[in-house]
């Protein structure tokens, strides 16, 4: 299975990021409940490599901390667009959590891309010319502020392709120690 590893969203957060949802009739949107911030993608697993990642990532002792979504962006040149997604503020505890959480599947025997860390959340999935569209939900919501977004466990997700986009699926979930 291809797996990752992120956090998971509260219901307040995804209910201001799902109002978004609009305005760009190219853009394939992520569904709410989908929504998440990956902290590292590991791509093919099997289930014992699974067993390890979750024993491994229950040796984190980071403790719980809080995020700030902020403005939009988007990967990919702006007229050819990959994905939209919310920004995250930049934040120490969640470099500091990243950083151990990549240690961990180090650890547990994954090969991890050596990729700089770009915390953002997808919103949409964008495929050829998105024209003005983009350029005007990026201005119209350039000053999205979601402050204190909890994050209190990481997860191991497993990511299902089919025909009507990815769901991702909670295998496990690591609370991080009060
Ligand atoms: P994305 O949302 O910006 O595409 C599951 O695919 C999650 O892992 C997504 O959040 C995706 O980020 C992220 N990811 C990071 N590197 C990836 C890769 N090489 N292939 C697929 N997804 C990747």
């Amino acid at each position: 299975m291809r797996v990752f590893v992120g956090i998971d969203l509260p219901g307040r957060t995804r209910a201001r990021l799902a109002v978004l949802e609009r305005g760009i009739p190219a853009a394939r949107w992520v569904a709410p409940g989908n929504y998440h911030l990956t902290l590292a993608f590991i791509g093919e697993a099997d289930a014992g490599l699974c067993r390890d990642i979750a024993a491994a990532l229950g040796t984190l002792r980071d403790p719980p901390f809080a995020i700030e979504l902020r403005g939009v962006g988007h990967f990919g040149p702006l007229r050819q667009a990959r994905s939209l997604w919310a920004g995250v503020a930049p934040s120490e505890a969640l470099e500091r959590l990243q950083a151990a959480v990549r240690q961990r599947l180090r650890d547990a025997g994954c090969a991890l891309p050596r990729k700089r860390f770009r915390p953002h959340v997808t919103l949409a999935r964008l495929r050829g010319e998105t024209g003005h569209h983009l350029a005007n939900f990026l201005a119209e919501h350039s000053l999205l502020h979601i402050p204190d977004v909890p994050v209190t466990a990481v997860t191991l997700y497993e990511s299902r392709l089919s025909a009507g986009g990815a769901r991702y699926e909670a295998l496990h979930s690591v609370p991080l120690p009060q």
